[in-house]
């Protein structure tokens, strides 16, 4: 597997694999990789002939007072765990290289109506920030498919708005989220928590679960299951951000007419903040 830091190695080796026909699948990520981005690329191995994960922790969407600085950064465990899922190539360009008139005026992607409440809500700009770095990813690519994480519900929808409003020929996949035996979704952002935080942690996912029991047996207050489960999260230690009942494809709020069903939460722990989610179709 070669690395390479320029969109014109990048270009090269893209041009050469599309000349002996291979299909072409990217992984976006922003390194300090685990089994969750691992079972993307594994999912990129066996749907295209040419791999290409990107590494980039893109300070467009980042808040000012985020974690870019200290967001964990493990390039020589990142090459050797993506050699090993039989990555072909990695793009690890600098924020020079992907932003080379710099920051401020950067032409800047916005998706809306996905991307507004909910992570939208929370973090001013990410979203614009995340579909900016995705579109110069795509054009500096152009993959026939491209792989996303379903932890970040949010982030696929915007992703799936953006190639389908800026008619770019690329197949998105949603991978499931992978978890840990305990239920804690993998992040990079675990790696902040003390042993303590870790073991309550997964209190969001069983929350979450909790609110979708409930909506699988008929509970039509949503008012009601949102209360208790942000009472249950403080329970658990943590400062819940959001939860929310939306519907799975518009991410509009969920009426209790509503079938295909997302339920959303993003909360703190001390200062980390984890995200998670469940998708359900009532029956
Ligand atoms: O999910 C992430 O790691 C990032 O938001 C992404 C998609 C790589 C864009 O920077």
């Amino acid at each position: 597997m070669n690395t390479v830091k320029t969109v014109r190695e990048l270009r090269a080796v893209v041009a050469r694999a599309r000349s002996e026909g291979k299909r072409i699948a990217l992984v976006p990520t922003m390194g300090n990789l685990h089994s969750g981005h691992i079972a993307l690329v594994t999912k990129a191995v066996q749907r295209a002939d040419f791999v290409i994960a990107s590494i980039f922790v893109n300070p467009l969407q980042f808040g000012p007072n985020e974690d870019l600085a200290s967001y964990p950064r493990t390039l020589a465990a990142d090459q050797e765990q993506l050699l090993q899922a039989g990555c072909h190539l990695l793009f690890t360009p600098t924020v020079e290289e992907m932003y080379p008139h710099g920051m401020a005026d950067q032409t800047i992607v916005r998706v809306p109506v996905v991307s507004e409440g909910l992570c939208g809500g929370s973090r001013p700009g990410h979203f614009d920030g995340v579909s900016t770095v995705i579109s110069k990813l795509f054009n500096m690519v152009q993959p026939d498919i491209a792989i996303f994480g379903q932890k970040d519900f949010q982030q696929l929808a915007v992703v799936n708005a953006l190639v389908r409003d800026l008619n770019m020929p690329i197949q998105i996949i949603g991978e499931p989220t992978v978890r840990a035996a305990d239920g804690l979704a993998l992040s990079s952002r675990n790696g902040y928590l003390t042993e303590d935080q870790r073991t309550a942690a997964p209190a969001l996912y069983r929350v979450i679960k909790q609110i979708g029991t409930a909506l699988q047996n008929g509970e039509q207050d949503h008012q009601q299951l949102i209360s208790d489960g942000v009472k249950d999260l403080e329970a658990a230690g943590f400062r819940p951000d959001y939860l929310e009942i939306r519907h799975a494809v518009s991410l509009r709020p969920a009426t209790p007419d509503d079938r295909d069903l997302v339920v959303l939460g993003a909360a703190f722990m001390g200062k980390t903040r984890l995200i998670d989610n469940l998708h359900l179709v009532k029956e």
